[in-house]
């Protein structure tokens, strides 16, 4: 059964009003957008982890999976549960214009919208406008379907301190959609050559997505599972990468280890590292990765705060300046 085709009218007046309120710079950037063109470089894991640590620290957070594959639910520890509905709100939000609602709190404070396989038809339907903006004349219509998502998340943004928005690798509508919504963009990359082309994939669409949104700001590079603790491979890693960014943003000091076996011992079992850790049925052989695992991710979600807090003031700086 289809759904409803999307209102693109609601959806470009909604972008107007968001125009407006950035031109007007009261829109404080709370947005992250996780995402690389390659897969299996940690979004998701990122995205949880740092999540739960803002949550912890008092936030309120929304966690959004915009991809098919649902691993939130396994992250979590949320499968099977009410919580986990196989993305069906999401694409409803999208598709129908119902409200951006969360199907519940995974932990305090830690409100989900899944993805899941209900996600394919919000995709099929990007794929469509997208074809449809094509043939359109109006410069207003041929980038409108690029902000479905902003439009439904631009509703609910101020019930929340942090929203992040996990996307699919392989889906440029579903990234462009994100990087149109999203105030601050955060990459995880592996320091491998297809991951580098996968962030250098993310820049051009960037690029692409700045012309609805031009708050949006990159926010850093985080390399994930390294193998090397040695400086001197790390510094490499972080140069090379930098050189790939142009400059663009920096690459977070903090890295995430390899350490596979803590990593799917935590999605086996539905824990964050740092509940891993805390668990009294560990392994004790396993307590010193999971301790350290969890230590990247509580330094990382404090450098990303950090970073944010420094970009917003540089960016209310040059807004006074202006
Ligand atoms: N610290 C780690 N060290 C080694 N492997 C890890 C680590 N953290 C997670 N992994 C593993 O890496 C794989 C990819 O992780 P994750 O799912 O977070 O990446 P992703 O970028 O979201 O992937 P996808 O593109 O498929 O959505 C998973 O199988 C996970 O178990
Ligand atoms: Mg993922």
């Amino acid at each position: 059964m289809r759904l409803d085709v999307v209102d693109l009218d609601r959806v470009k007046a909604a972008l107007r009003r968001r125009m407006q309120v950035m031109a007007e710079g009261v829109f404080a950037a709370k947005i992250f957008v996780v995402v690389n063109g390659k897969g299996g470089v940690g979004k998701s894991s990122l995205s949880t982890a740092i999540a739960a640590a803002l949550a912890k620290a008092g936030q309120t957070v929304l966690l959004v999976e915009m991809d098919e594959q649902g691993n939130h639910d396994e992250d979590l520890g949320t499968s099977g549960t009410e919580l986990a509905d196989d993305g069906r709100a999401q694409a409803a939000a999208i598709l129908e214009g119902k409200p951006f609602a969360p199907t519940g709190e995974a932990r305090p404070n830690l409100f989900v919208v899944p993805g899941g396989g209900a996600l394919e038809e919000v995709v099929e339907e990007l794929y469509c406008q997208r074809r449809l903006a094509a043939l359109s004349e109006d410069p207003e219509d041929q980038l409108a379907w690029m902000g479905m998502y902003a439009a439904a998340l631009d509703a609910v943004r101020d019930d929340y301190d942090v929203i992040i928005l996990d996307v699919a690798p392989g889906c440029e509508p579903l990234q462009l959609q994100a990087l149109v919504a999203g105030d601050r963009v955060l990459i995880p990359s592996k320091s491998d050559p297809s991951s580098r082309k996968g962030l250098r994939t993310v820049a051009r669409r960037f690029a692409r997505a700045r012309l609805l949104n031009l708050a949006l700001r990159l926010l850093g590079v985080i390399i994930f599972a390294t193998n090397s603790s040695a400086t001197k491979v790390q510094n490499k890693i972080k140069e090379q990468l930098a050189e790939d960014l142009n400059g663009a943003a920096p690459v977070m000091d903090q890295t995430i280890r390899h350490v596979e076996a803590a990593a799917v011992l935590c999605r086996t079992r539905g824990q964050l590292p740092q509940e891993l850790a805390a668990a009294p049925d560990l392994d004790p052989k396993m307590l010193p990765s999971v301790k350290a695992l969890a230590g990247d991710y509580r330094s990382l979600a404090l450098e990303v705060l950090q970073a944010k807090a420094e970009l917003d003031r540089a960016e209310e700086d040059r807004r006074q300046d202006a």
